[in-house]
């Protein structure tokens, strides 16, 4: 250290003022696929990394380190105690279990519910006005629960939903297509998994609408067989489940680009899980995806998506779906 105190006349004394921390809880598949993402598009300066595992945190806390010399600088810490998350802006909640072979999202909510009990409070501890981002499935009722535990008003507890089944949809459609996912323009709404809803009459492309081309663009007597599409979106994550264990590539990317939108304030929208009660006749206090717009202070607005009669009713049915697995959780 006298070496290093030869090299530079300080003129200041130098003290951490970071003010873009994120937080990730659950250090799996998922969690590191995400902080991976946010350390290679530059959205973070400062990560912190909690799980329960503490040989498994520090592993990943070193190999994520070891790569700060091509990258833009970032502190990452790992610590299973929470003081280590003090301050964050986000905190993303990836811990639990996931699914098995076969196994649906909504059999997991007994396990993760019990997770979340010790796991949103001491982030709520430290980071009091942090917005909550969360990922665990079943991932709307969890975000209902989290909700709940934390105290937080809605605006700042949000869950990924069918960010990701959106753009599994947009992948698909573009390949059917022919142009790139980022030119098709459509959203999957509702519960993020079985009974998620496609909203095929707002589906376009450069502002046209497939259903204005071909009405029975999505019914089920579709003799084109568009529906087979969002029927490939439900089935995507048995389908990765069953040939990789896990899925973890796009989720890690959407997970960093939400965080990049709340941080920079970009008024993006997305399908997002949020309060959905008042909305398409709702009227269960259920957290499922509705196109929402994302700024710093979390969801600021939900879009009032125009759907047809038809969509609403799937909406509605995917509400109760929610609903009825609510009603049976002790908090
Ligand atoms: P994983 O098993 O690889 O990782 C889970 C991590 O959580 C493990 O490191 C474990 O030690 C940790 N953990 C468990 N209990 C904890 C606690 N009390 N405190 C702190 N850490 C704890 O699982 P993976 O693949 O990362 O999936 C995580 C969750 O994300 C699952 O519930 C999965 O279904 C969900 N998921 C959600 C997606 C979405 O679009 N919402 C997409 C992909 C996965
Ligand atoms: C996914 O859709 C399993 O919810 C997870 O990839």
């Amino acid at each position: 250290t006298t070496c290093v105190k030869e090299l530079f006349t300080h003129i200041i004394d130098e003290e951490r003022h970071t003010s873009v921390k994120v937080t990730v809880v659950g250090t799996g598949q998922v969690g590191m696929a995400s902080a991976f993402a946010m350390l290679t598009q530059g959205v973070i300066s400062e990560l912190a990394l909690v799980d329960m595992v503490a040989d498994k945190l520090k592993g990943e806390m070193l190999d994520l380190q070891h790569g700060q010399a091509f990258l833009r600088t970032v502190k990452v810490q790992a610590s299973t105690d929470y003081s280590v998350t003090a301050g964050s802006k986000i905190c993303v909640v990836t811990a639990g279990a996931r699914q098995n072979l076969g196994e649906t999202r909504l059999q997991l909510v007994q396990k993760n519910v019990a997770i979340f009990k010790h796991i949103i409070p001491n982030l709520i501890k430290y980071s009091p006005n942090c917005i909550l981002i969360i990922v665990s499935n079943p991932v709307d009722i969890l975000t209902y629960v989290a909700w709940k535990i934390s105290g937080l008003p809605r605006n700042q507890v949000i869950g990924s939903g069918t960010m990701l089944d959106s753009s599994r949809f947009r992948f698909i459609l573009s390949e059917r297509i022919g142009i790139a996912p980022k030119s098709v323009h459509g959203y999957i709404i509702g519960e993020h998994g079985d009974s998620s809803v496609a909203v095929w009459s707002s589906v376009n492309i450069a502002g046209t609408r497939l259903k204005d081309i071909h009405p029975h663009t999505g019914d089920p007597d579709d003799p084109e067989n568009w529906n087979e599409i969002h029927k490939e979106v439900v089935n995507s994550a048995y389908e990765i489940i069953k040939l990789k264990g896990y899925t973890s590539w796009a989720i890690g990317v959407m997970i960093s680009t939400l965080c990049n939108a709340i941080l920079k304030n970009q008024k993006v929208i997305y399908s997002l899980s949020t309060l959905a009660k008042g909305y398409h006749g709702i009227e269960e206090e259920v957290f499922l995806s509705l196109p929402c717009v994302v700024g710093e202070k979390g969801v600021g607005a939900v879009f009032d998506q125009k759907l047809l009669p038809n969509e609403m009713e799937k909406v509605k049915a995917s509400a109760k779906t929610l609903h009825d697995v609510i009603k049976s959780l002790e908090l």
